[in-house]
């Protein structure tokens, strides 16, 4: 469709939030546009002098972008011919980033220096980064938003600050002491989910809404899924919800990764019942061809101009014809966590009240990460600007080696994830020699005459991200008519933290929304990440924890069980609650 020709994006101001309906334009903040006429008396603003920054520069030493190596953009079968080819890259090659002090540059859209980093600025975030992520944005990774005029972006903390920021602006604090239950608002989510969102819903008393999922993500139709949740919406627990939270690549926990068919048809349920969808993607540049069976998606109608970047399942924001779906994005995964730095993309009217939050609350990202960020990318300026950028003759990454960059993470990912999968392959099934007829009678006879086979665990191989989410079946356990199957598995995950195996794996109750589904089916799941642990040890803990799973098959007297939970008695639900809360700590919730 030609620009000219899109729809506009709806109306959505009904959905704001009150306090956010309320919000008005920094009184200071509108001054900042006037702080930039060359030559002006500076006697207004309220601004440190940025001759007293203690840092006179920063500099670091960084990877040049082509340091990993990337793995094949379709999928390649059989899986391990191609990727066994693309091994790490022995070097390291490395140089030297410089933020100068002063760049000398009047154009604030070509301006990295601490003068302006390290001072006050204005909430879209720092002027030449942010204008470098919003090209990146809308020309690179969504070239295709088909409403009229396309998105807007403002700059955050991260993911957890986006969304911290959309739901304030989009959903009116509730407390059941105060308000009516039909002002009660709803957030939709997947039934296993990240539980850091759910935190930061549930305080303002939004009601959390589970869909039921397949190995994609959230089902379109059938029991539990988005139609029946919204058409059949009991209104006795608040109004239908009008949000939804989701992560549609490589989704934490389950790994999930949502096509574009599926994507449609949520999509136009969230049109039918009026509904925002906010996509969490941190994933979104870990998709992993070499675990789909099936041919590449077909190419975008407007290229990116990356191969990489056209190969990948597309945002929400490709099919936003309304302009409902608004975006998280994140250098956590790409960069660093501990950068703190993100944006979002939503359409311009959405933009501008998520930037009237940030004036009173963040301001902007950090001013040390985000010139760090704009230099290794974008480099200097100007010849006499006194940076140095992240390519190997001083200039910048570029988007070029930026595109680069992540596709040498996801190579280094896909590896792993293959390394982990393929090890989790081999230890699923146990198999011994028995006299039984039936593997699940318990006997204490060690004589085994005939073979059994009995699945432990279950596994799909991830399309994305960063994480194996493992379903284990207790019935097949020896003891499973005479221990409660929950205690079963929480004696497993104990079982593992113990010598030989001493693995951690992070129990599924973690990433239940709602107490149902932690006890439905939440304590059969465990989830593994392949990103953390170092390179070499990766095989070697996947081994550890389907060595456990196997030995704790073999456990046939109910006696160990209660040994191995006898620091946990009695299991009280608090007593659970707490421990889940313990290793969400311990796991880094992430
Ligand atoms: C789905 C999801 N969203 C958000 C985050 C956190 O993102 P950020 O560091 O940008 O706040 C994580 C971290 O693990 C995540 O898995």
């Amino acid at each position: 469709m030609a620009a000219n020709t899109l729809p506009d994006p709806v109306d959505l101001s009904h959905h704001l939030s009150r306090s956010t309906k309320a919000r008005e334009a920094s009184s200071i903040k509108q001054f900042y546009k006037y702080f930039l006429i060359p030559g002006i008396g500076q006697l207004a603003g309220g601004l440190p002098n940025p001759n007293y920054f203690p840092y006179d520069t920063l500099e670091a030493k960084v990877a040049l972008p082509n340091r990993w190596k990337p793995t094949p953009n379709r999928p390649v079968d059989p899986p391990s011919a191609e990727l066994a080819s693309t091994t790490l890259s022995d070097a390291l090659p490395s140089t030297r980033v410089v933020v100068p002090h002063f760049s000398g540059n009047s154009d604030p859209l070509h301006t990295i220096d601490l003068v302006t980093a390290l001072q006050y600025g204005t909430a879209q975030g720092y002027p030449s980064l942010y204008y470098f992520i919003r090209q990146f944005t809308l020309e690179n990774l969504h070239p295709t938003i088909p409403y009229k005029g396309g998105a807007e972006i403002v700059l955050t903390c991260g993911s957890t600050d986006g969304f911290s920021k959309t739901i304030q602006a989009l959903s009116n604090e509730w407390s059941e002491d105060w308000n009516p239950i039909d002002e009660r608002p709803g957030l939709l989510v997947e039934e296993f989910c990240y539980m850091n969102a759910i935190q930061a819903a549930r305080p303002r008393g939004l009601g959390i809404v589970p869909v039921a999922i397949d190995d994609e993500g959230m089902l379109v139709s059938g029991k539990g899924g988005l139609e029946d949740v919204l058409e059949n919406w009991d209104f006795s627990k608040g109004r239908r919800p009008h949000l939804m939270y989701t992560v549609t690549i490589g989704q934490n926990p389950t790994s999930g990764t949502l096509s574009v068919q599926r994507r449609k048809e949520i999509y136009a349920l969230c049109v039918k019942y009026d509904i925002i969808i906010i996509e969490d993607d941190p994933y979104w540049y870990l998709q992993f061809p070499s675990a789909s069976s099936s041919a590449p998606a077909a190419p975008p109608a407007k290229s990116s101009g990356f191969e990489f970047l056209d190969s990948l399942i597309p945002s929400y924001l490709s099919i936003d014809y309304q302009g409902r779906v608004v975006r998280l994005d994140t250098f956590s995964k790409t960069i660093a966590p501990g950068c703190r730095l993100g944006w979002i993309t939503a359409q311009p009217a959405l933009i501008e009240r998520l930037l009237r939050i940030t004036e009173t609350s963040t301001q902007q990202p950090s001013g040390f990460v985000q010139s760090m960020v704009a230099e290794l990318i974008m480099g200097p300026q100007g010849h006499s600007d006194g940076g140095r950028g992240g390519a190997a003759d001083g200039s910048g990454w570029k988007v070029d080696g930026w595109v680069r960059w992540l596709e040498g993470l996801r190579g280094n990912y896909e590896r792993r994830m293959n390394a982990m999968c393929d090890v989790l392959a081999s230890g699923k099934h146990l198999v011994k020699a028995g006299r039984r007829t039936s593997f699940n009678e318990v006997t204490s006879d060690d004589e085994w005459a005939v073979i059994e086979k009995a699945k432990i665990y279950d596994f799909v191989r991830p399309l994305g991200g960063m994480f194996v989410w493992v379903r284990f079946d207790f019935q097949t356990h020896p003891l499973h008519s005479r221990v409660p199957l929950p205690r079963l598995a929480r004696a497993l995950w104990v079982f593992w933290t113990a010598k030989p195996y001493l693995v951690l794996a992070s129990p599924g109750t973690v990433f239940a929304p709602t107490e149902e589904i932690r006890e439905r089916d939440a304590w059969q799941c465990f989830r593994l990440c392949f990103a953390a642990c170092n390179e070499n040890e990766l095989e070697d803990f996947s081994r550890r924890f389907a060595d456990g799973a196997q030995a704790f098959w073999r456990i046939k007297k109910k006696e160990k069980i209660d040994e191995l939970l006898k620091d946990e008695e009695p299991p009280s639900d608090a007593a659970a609650e707490g421990m889940d809360a313990g290793l969400a700590i311990l796991t880094g919730f992430c």
